[in-house]
């Protein structure tokens, strides 16, 4: 069976083919030659994780699931969220990203924030999903070099390091893409 995995970071259809049965084949999206943007025009994370899964479902005709990933700040009324990767604007920077954050937040003493993934699944004709989510809080000034986007401000519950002090490995294990891919993972593994 052939199932599109609507990105083009081969990393992570290396990561999780090896976790998958063995007659499930991943393609990329330069596999099956989709060279376009595919809109991600919905308001919410779990919609455009839909969009595009139904967007190359519908225009390729494969099998296909797609991700999409917000960070949710209580204190902001769960913003940045659909609007993570271009919250400080088009040029989506991390660090304007991250530095529009903390001046938003100000000296807010509710830090309280939380990473969601919802990964969209289609599949004959059928649509599921299965969503990730890390809880934990935004911390007052930026620690890390590891990871991308806001892992150097966002501390998980219980951890005294942010995501980008830690390891990928320990990140996967505790983190929302991980926990959302294992669900994939769990579900893939039952057909
Ligand atoms: P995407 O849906 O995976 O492209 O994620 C959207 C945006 O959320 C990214 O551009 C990042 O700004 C942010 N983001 C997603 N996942 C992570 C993460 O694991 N750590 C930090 N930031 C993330």
């Amino acid at each position: 069976m052939k199932l599109v995995f609507a990105t083009n970071n081969n990393n992570k259809i290396k990561e999780v083919q090896s976790l998958i049965p063995s007659h499930i084949t991943l393609l990329s999206l330069e596999d099956i030659k989709c060279f376009e943007d595919i809109p991600e025009t919905q308001p919410t994370i779990e919609g455009n994780a839909l969009q595009k899964a139904n967007y190359v479902k519908d225009n390729y005709g494969f099998d296909c699931f797609a991700d999409d990933t917000g960070l949710e700040v209580e204190a902001l009324n769960g913003a940045p969220g659909v609007f993570s990767a271009r919250f400080a604007g088009p040029q989506r920077n991390a660090k304007d990203n991250m530095v529009k954050l903390l001046e938003d937040l100000g000296k807010s003493t509710n830090r309280t924030a939380n990473f969601k993934t919802v990964i969209a699944l289609s599949l004959q004709n059928k649509m599921e999903t299965f969503t990730g989510i890390c809880n934990g809080e935004i911390t007052k000034t930026q620690h890390g070099n590891s990871g991308f986007g806001y892992d150097p401000i966002f501390r998980p519950n219980g951890l005294q390091e942010t995501f980008a002090e830690m390891s990928l490995k320990q990140k996967n294990t505790i983190g929302h893409r991980g926990k959302a891919v294992s669900l994939l993972v769990e579900y893939l593994n039952t057909l």
